[in-house]
């Protein structure tokens, strides 16, 4: 039983699930904390691993970039597949002067300016939140593992490259604490599916002081948040 962009036999994932948007970086996970891993998917190169991780099964894949690509997947994994947490471990810009890079965001809530929520033919705004019981689950997994954690909103874009590059500053005036371009999207299926979804993202840029991580940094500051996903998954 394959889907147009999963290659996988019905039982190959598991109901839980680490979502990096770098395919190379579920190979990573799956290499670094997983044990008896085995590959699912290789459709596109969008490589996805089952394992063990304390005794629970739990699968990783990338989701690729953008809205249109992780509601393709999680679609997919959701309806055909029976995954049912989803936990996105990605990367975001901060636009809150009081973000350092490396700081670790639990998106409370994720607003948007994509057209997918347009799809449900609501009759107002939603707001795109995460499973409760999975937010505070991992805010105690990060208490437990002594773990920073900044709890907020993100907003998911659709557009990296924005022609008005002093548009995020319309966002921030709202308190919003950082872009990327996934979160919203997957809230939006898990709400759809009723299934349990969760992001978390770790900050590799700033767009309020002009940084951006040394890959060194970066690599050690994903590691923690998927330690974080993982210990608040199982
Ligand atoms: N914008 C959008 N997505 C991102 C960013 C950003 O600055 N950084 C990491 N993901």
């Amino acid at each position: 039983m394959a889907t147009p962009h999963i290659n996988a036999e019905p039982g190959d994932i598991a109901e839980k699930i680490l979502l990096p948007g770098d395919p190379l970086r579920a190979k990573f996970i799956a290499e670094t904390f997983l044990s008896d891993f085995k590959l699912f998917n290789d459709v596109r190169n969008m490589l996805g691993y089952t394992g063990m991780y304390k005794g629970t099964r739990v699968s990783v894949m990338g989701t690729g970039m953008g809205a249109a690509s992780i509601g393709i997947y999680t679609h997919e994994l959701i309806k055909f597949y029976g995954v049912n947490q989803l936990i996105r471990v990605g990367t975001v810009g901060a636009i809150q002067p009081t973000l350092k890079l490396g700081d670790i965001i639990l998106a409370q809530g994720a607003g948007s300016d994509s057209n997918f929520v347009k799809q449900f033919d609501l009759p107002g705004e939603l707001c795109p939140l995460p499973d409760s019981g999975l937010m505070i689950r991992c805010i105690q997994a990060a208490k437990e593992n002594d773990i920073a954690l900044q709890i907020g909103q993100v907003v998911s874009s659709d557009i990296f490259y924005h022609p008005n590059s002093e548009l995020w500053k319309k966002w921030a005036s709202m308190g919003v604490l950082g872009l990327e371009m996934e979160a919203s999207t997957l809230y939006l299926t898990a709400m759809h599916f009723k299934v349990s979804a969760l992001a978390l993202c770790t900050v590799s840029d700033s767009l309020t002081a002009s940084q951006a991580m040394d890959a060194d940094h970066r690599e050690r500051s994903l590691e923690k948040m998927i330690l974080l996903a993982l210990e608040t998954i199982v």
